[in-house]
C-alpha cells in the first residue's frame, strides 16, 4: 500500500470516528428567543426597505467593541485595538468602531483608502503582496499608518516607494506562525529576524519600530499561547539596540465568538468524509457545535503569556487585530420567500451571493420566520434563488409555518459576508444601519 493511501485511509477512520458535540438546544432556543423578542422592530425595518436587506446594529456593534476593549485592558497595562477591516468593510462599521477607539487594520490600498476617508488617525497596514502603488499610498500617509512587512522582498520595496516620495515610514515585520504548509505564505520565518533587523536598519526611509503575527479561527488561545512563548525565545536573542526600540508586539485576530461555531452535519470532521465520499448527509435537524471560550478567558491567558515571554524581554506595547469577534453579531440578514414548492422546500428572493460563499452548507445559523414566529423549529430545504443547488440557507426554519411572502431572519451575518458578497444574478442586499 502506498504511504499517502495508508495515511489518508487513518485520517479517514479519524475523521469518522470523531464524535461531534451537539448544540445545545437551550443555547440555541435563548438565541432564537432573543431575535424573536425584536421581531417588530426588524418588520418595521422591512416595510420601509423591501427585502434582501442587511442590518446593522450600532448597539450590538459598539457593545462587542466595549466587551473586547474591557477584557484586554484589565489584564494588559497598554494595549492598541485595530479592527480588521476585511471581516466587514461596510464603511459604517469602521467609523463607528472608530468612535469606539480603534484603529483600522486595512490590507489593501482600496481598505487603506477607506480608512483615510474616514480620517482614521492611527492605520496598519498589513498583509502579503503589497503592490508598489499600494506602498506608495501608505508611505505617503505615514503620519497615520504603519506597514506590517511582510517579506524582504517588500523591506526593498518599502524602501524605494518611502524613498520616492521622501517619507520616513514607521514599520513593523510580520513573524510566519508556520513555516511550512500553507502559513508559510505569511510573513517571514522566525529564524529570519535577526538578518530582517539587520536589513531594516540599513533602510534610511525605514523605521522598523515592531513585530506582528496572526493565527485564524482559534477558539481558544492555544495556540497564539504557543507561539507568543517561541516570539519571546526569538526576541530575548535579539540585539539590545533593536529591543530598545520595539515599540510593539502585534498579536493579530483570530478570536472565535464565545457562542462557538455551529455546524450543520456536513461541516463536521464525519460529515465531510462523506460528503467527499458522495454518501448522503442530510439530518436537517441535527446541529453541532464546537465550543469557544470567552473574550475575557482568551484575554487572561494571552495576557499570562505575554507576561511570561514578552514583557522580560521588552515591555511594549501590545497591539490586536480582531475581526470576527467585533463584527459577528452586529448584522442580520432579512429575506422573504418568493416560492414554496412543497411543505419542506422553499426559495428565496435572495441568493446566497450576498454573503459570498456556500457558507450554509456547513454552517448552521438558525432561521427565524418573523411573519409567523415559533418556538419550533421545522425541517424544510430554504434555497436561494440562483441557479446551483448549492445556493442554500439551511435546512429548517422557526416558526409556526412558512408560506409565500414571509420575512425570514438569519442572525450573526457580520462577519466574513457582506465583505465577501458577489454581484452574481440577484442583486446585492442593501444595508439599513439602526
Ligand atoms: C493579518 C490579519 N489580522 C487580523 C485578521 C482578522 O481575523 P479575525 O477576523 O479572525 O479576528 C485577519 C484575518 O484574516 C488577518 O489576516
Amino acid at each position: 500500500m502506498m504511504r499517502t493511501e495508508k495515511v489518508s485511509s487513518q485520517a479517514v477512520q479519524q475523521a469518522l470516528q470523531t464524535r461531534s458535540l451537539v448544540l445545545p438546544l437551550e443555547a440555541l432556543e435563548r438565541h432564537v428567543e432573543g431575535y424573536f423578542a425584536d421581531r417588530q422592530r426588524y418588520l418595521d425595518i422591512i416595510a420601509l426597505h423591501p427585502p434582501p436587506l442587511y442590518i446593522l446594529q450600532t448597539q450590538i456593534l459598539e457593545e462587542r467593541c466595549r466587551q473586547f476593549q474591557d477584557a484586554f485592558r484589565k489584564v494588559l497595562p497598554e494595549v492598541g485595538f485595530y479592527f480588521a477591516v476585511k471581516s466587514n468593510n461596510y464603511p459604517e462599521v469602521s467609523r463607528i468602531v472608530l468612535e469606539k477607539g480603534f484603529g483600522l487594520d486595512v490590507s489593501s490600498g482600496a481598505e487603506l483608502q477607506m480608512a483615510l476617508y474616514l480620517e482614521a488617525q492611527d492605520i496598519i497596514f498589513s498583509g502579503p503582496g503589497k503592490t508598489g502603488p499600494e506602498l506608495v499610498q501608505a508611505a505617503v500617509n505615514a503620519d497615520r499608518t504603519v506597514v506590517l512587512v511582510d517579506s524582504f522582498h517588500e523591506l526593498d520595496r518599502l524602501q524605494e516607494a518611502a524613498s520616492s516620495v521622501q517619507r520616513r515610514v514607521r514599520a513593523g515585520v510580520r513573524v510566519s506562525i508556520d513555516p511550512t504548509g500553507l502559513w508559510r505564505k505569511f510573513g517571514i520565518r522566525l529564524e529570519d529576524l535577526p538578518a530582517f533587523q539587520q536589513k531594516a536598519s540599513t533602510c534610511d526611509s525605514i523605521d522598523l519600530q515592531g513585530v506582528q503575527f496572526h493565527a485564524s479561527w482559534n477558539l481558544d488561545p492555544g495556540r497564539q499561547v504557543g507561539f507568543i512563548e517561541k516570539l519571546g525565545r526569538s526576541l530575548s536573542a535579539m540585539p539590545a539596540d533593536f529591543l530598545q526600540k520595539l515599540q510593539f508586539v502585534d498579536i493579530g485576530g483570530g478570536y472565535w465568538p464565545s457562542q462557538g461555531e455551529w455546524l450543520q452535519e456536513a461541516g463536521t470532521p464525519a460529515g465531510m468524509v462523506l460528503k467527499a465520499a458522495c454518501a448522503p448527509v442530510n439530518s436537517p435537524m441535527g446541529h453541532f457545535w464546537n465550543a469557544a471560550q470567552s473574550i475575557d478567558s482568551f484575554a487572561a491567558q494571552l495576557a499570562a503569556a505575554i507576561r511570561s515571554h514578552i514583557f522580560p524581554v521588552t515591555d511594549c506595547r501590545i497591539c490586536l487585530e480582531p475581526g470576527r469577534w467585533i463584527c459577528n453579531d452586529s448584522m442580520q440578514l432579512l429575506l422573504s420567500v418568493v416560492d414554496k414548492k412543497a411543505a419542506d422546500l422553499a426559495i428565496t428572493d435572495a441568493g446566497t451571493n450576498a454573503v459570498g460563499w456556500e457558507r450554509f452548507e456547513t454552517d448552521y445559523f438558525p432561521v427565524l420566520n418573523l411573519t409567523r414566529p415559533g418556538m419550533q423549529e421545522n425541517p424544510c430545504t430554504l434555497f436561494g434563488s440562483l441557479c446551483t443547488p448549492h445556493d442554500v440557507w439551511g435546512y429548517s426554519y422557526w416558526g409556526t409555518g412558512l408560506e409565500e411572502g414571509d420575512i425570514l431572519l438569519i442572525p450573526m451575518q457580520g462577519a466574513y459576508t457582506y465583505s465577501l458578497r458577489q454581484d452574481f444574478i440577484k442583486p446585492l442586499p442593501q444595508v439599513v444601519t439602526i
